[in-house]
């Protein structure tokens, strides 16, 4: 019985020793009159206070590269209005979480196009 115990405590500290951050959830591109705006939730069990680290694909070179988010609120949202300045362009943004020492997955957004998938403003 000792024993049993004693396996099950290893289990549990080799698990916490190799646990990495929740992946985000819920990543969209929020795109009204060409104003792009990538928005997440951090899935469930993300500690509070966390940073994100955002990038997007693809341009001229065809990779991921870093956004330098502005306008951040709350680090659950970041403005791709001037990256995704190509209205023709079709891009993907994707989204992790990230500590000093540990980091979640990448989320993906869908292919994003933003001359056929941006929301018209209508005036009247
Ligand atoms: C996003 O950035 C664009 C270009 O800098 C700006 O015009 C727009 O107001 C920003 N949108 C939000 C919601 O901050
Ligand atoms: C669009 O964004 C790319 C990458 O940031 C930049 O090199 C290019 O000058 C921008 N084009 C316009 C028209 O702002
Ligand atoms: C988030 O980034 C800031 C600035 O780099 C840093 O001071 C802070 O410790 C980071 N927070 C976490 C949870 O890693």
């Amino acid at each position: 019985m000792t024993h049993l115990i004693q396996v099950v405590c290893f289990v549990q500290l080799a698990s916490i020793a190799l646990s990495v951050l929740p992946d985000p959830v819920n990543v969209i591109i929020d795109s009204n009159n060409f104003d792009h705006i990538l928005r997440w939730d951090p899935g469930a069990g993300t500690p509070m206070g966390m940073n994100y680290s955002v990038e997007w694909c693809c341009g001229e070179e065809n990779k991921w590269s870093q956004v330098r988010c502005l306008n951040e609120k709350d680090g659950r949202e970041c403005n791709l209005t001037e990256t995704f300045n190509d209205t023709l362009g079709e891009y993907m943004a994707r989204v992790k979480a990230i500590t000093e020492t540990q980091q979640s997955g990448w989320t993906e957004t869908k292919w994003f196009q933003p001359v056929s998938q941006s929301e018209p403003v209508f005036l009247n």
